[in-house]
């Protein structure tokens, strides 16, 4: 058995049975076409049996690698953007403490490349000058902008730092096995080199080093993260019954919603660890279903602390939005709230109480107001954050991502509307190659003047 279920409790009266019959029994199709590699973009399918493929010996390199990083680097910087660094942030923020990313685990993990604001990159040299670190650069192609841009940055602090021929002590690269500039650049450098198959696109990539060396260099357990992903993997497998099978249930939801108005998604949490989990299903849904002009909208909100800003449209606004909850039952540790005398603040009636107890009536009473404020809450109940679970979710959201694709009728696994900026980014930053589109680029801007 896994971890998550799913409770329907605040969809009634949303829906009846029968509408989503349908859904249902596509949604079982849909996983069979998952296995059979016979849907829209089955060249990507090789996260599906990953789970079951990653051997001891692949465990025992990365965390080897991370020892090593941690003997002689307090830092380590992740270079990457999109698939290239989400799941590992996301993991690695989950189950880290919320004030030092740092002091339990073995290396601080910090991010770039992630966009290309100067004052980011500026500030995040001027921290490294007098640190010890590494980098881990991430790029399946090897040749997007944002990352190779921070990349060379932060390869000339490290060859002044380090010199050139300690390099390969220093600079881990996570790359296509055969083609791209970063494949070039490791081999030339003779860095060690880790290998995202060819058939495991970037956000479907987590498991693969591409997530496995960061968070392993955080100090997390990998291997308890892959059990957890290998658990869930063969549960969604062999369960045909689409309301046992809690992907192809999500799955079916979602897109009954859709199909009756409700475009916008908002994932729930009321955990500020789980931010950039939010994040990383935010790429993992975006890139894999909003194309040929349709698709669900997904969105997050960090709970209660939403509440008191888009809390309101979510209550009162435009009945666009459903809600997929992540209760998470149990935190780390406990608080409780203490009696004070003469109730100063008139909080005693808490006193006695745990802030989980509190966070949980908190969670159940904006449920219900959400729901009878006419916004459907798809509640997956988590009993606590660990890896092991952070596997079952992690392969549970990219599972029933390729069923909901494929019930929406789009391909899930390619992002072709990604390449139009970049094509004009090129054109107006002067690329080769790029000559008559810079013309074309400029003119339509002046155009818009
Ligand atoms: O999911 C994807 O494929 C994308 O988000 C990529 O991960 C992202 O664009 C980064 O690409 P790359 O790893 O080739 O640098």
């Amino acid at each position: 058995m896994t971890n998550i279920k799913l409770n329907p409790k605040f969809l009634k009266g949303f829906l009846k049975e029968t509408q989503l019959e349908d859904f249902l029994k596509k949604s079982v199709e849909a996983k069979k076409l998952l296995h059979n590699k016979e849907g829209a973009g089955s060249d990507f399918l090789g996260w599906v049996e990953l789970p079951n493929q990653i051997q001891g010996k692949q465990i025992k390199e990365l965390q080897e690698t991370a020892e090593k990083i941690a003997g002689n680097s307090e830092y380590l910087v992740v270079v990457g953007i999109g698939g290239s660094y989400l799941g590992s942030r996301a993991i690695i923020e989950a189950n880290s403490s919320s004030f030092d990313v740092v002091s339990s685990n073995k290396t601080k993990v910090l991010y770039a490349g992630h966009h290309i604001d100067p004052d980011y990159h500026n500030e995040l040299l001027d921290f490294l000058e007098d640190k010890e670190f590494s980098i881990n650069v991430i790029s399946k192609s090897g040749t997007t902008t944002e990352p190779a841009i921070a990349f060379r940055t932060l390869m000339s602090l490290a060859k002044k730092k380090y010199g050139e021929s300690n390099l390969k002590n220093r600079i881990y690269s996570t790359t296509d096995s055969k083609k791209g500039a970063l494949k070039k650049l490791s081999d030339e450098f003779g860095l060690k080199t880790f290998v995202i198959p060819d058939d495991i696109g970037g956000r479907f990539s987590v498991l693969t080093p591409v997530g496995l060396l960061p968070i392993a260099a955080a100090g997390i357990d990998i291997q308890k993260l892959v059990d957890g992903a290998r658990t869930m993997a063969s549960y969604l497998k062999n369960e045909n019954d689409p309301y046992a099978n809690t992907s192809c249930l999500y799955a079916a939801y979602r897109n009954f919603f859709y199909s009756v108005g409700h475009k916008l998604e908002i994932l729930v949490n009321y955990n500020p660890k789980m931010h950039y989990f939010t994040e990383w299903w935010k790429q993992l849904y975006g890139e894999s279903e909003g194309k040929g002009k349709k698709g669900i909208f997904p969105a997050g909100v960090d709970l209660t602390t939403d509440l008191h800003s888009l809390g309101q449209y979510i209550q009162d606004g435009e009945r666009i939005i459903f809600e997929t909850v992540l209760s998470i039952v149990s935190p780390m540790k406990n608080l409780l709230i203490e009696e004070v005398q003469g109730d100063p603040d008139g909080l005693n009636f808490l006193a006695g109480k745990t802030l989980s107890y509190i966070t949980n009536q908190a969670m159940k009473g904006t449920m219900l107001a959400h729901f009878e404020g006419g916004v459907p809450c798809i509640e997956l109940q988590v009993p606590q954050i660990n890896s092991e679970i952070c596997g079952e979710l992690i392969y549970f959201f990219e599972y029933a991502c390729g069923i909901s694709g494929y019930l929406l009728g789009v391909n899930p696994f390619d992002q072709p509307g990604v390449e139009d900026y970049k094509n004009n980014m090129f054109a107006l930053l002067g690329k080769k190659g790029y000559e008559s589109k810079k013309i074309e680029v400029e003119n339509k801007l002046k155009q818009l003047d």
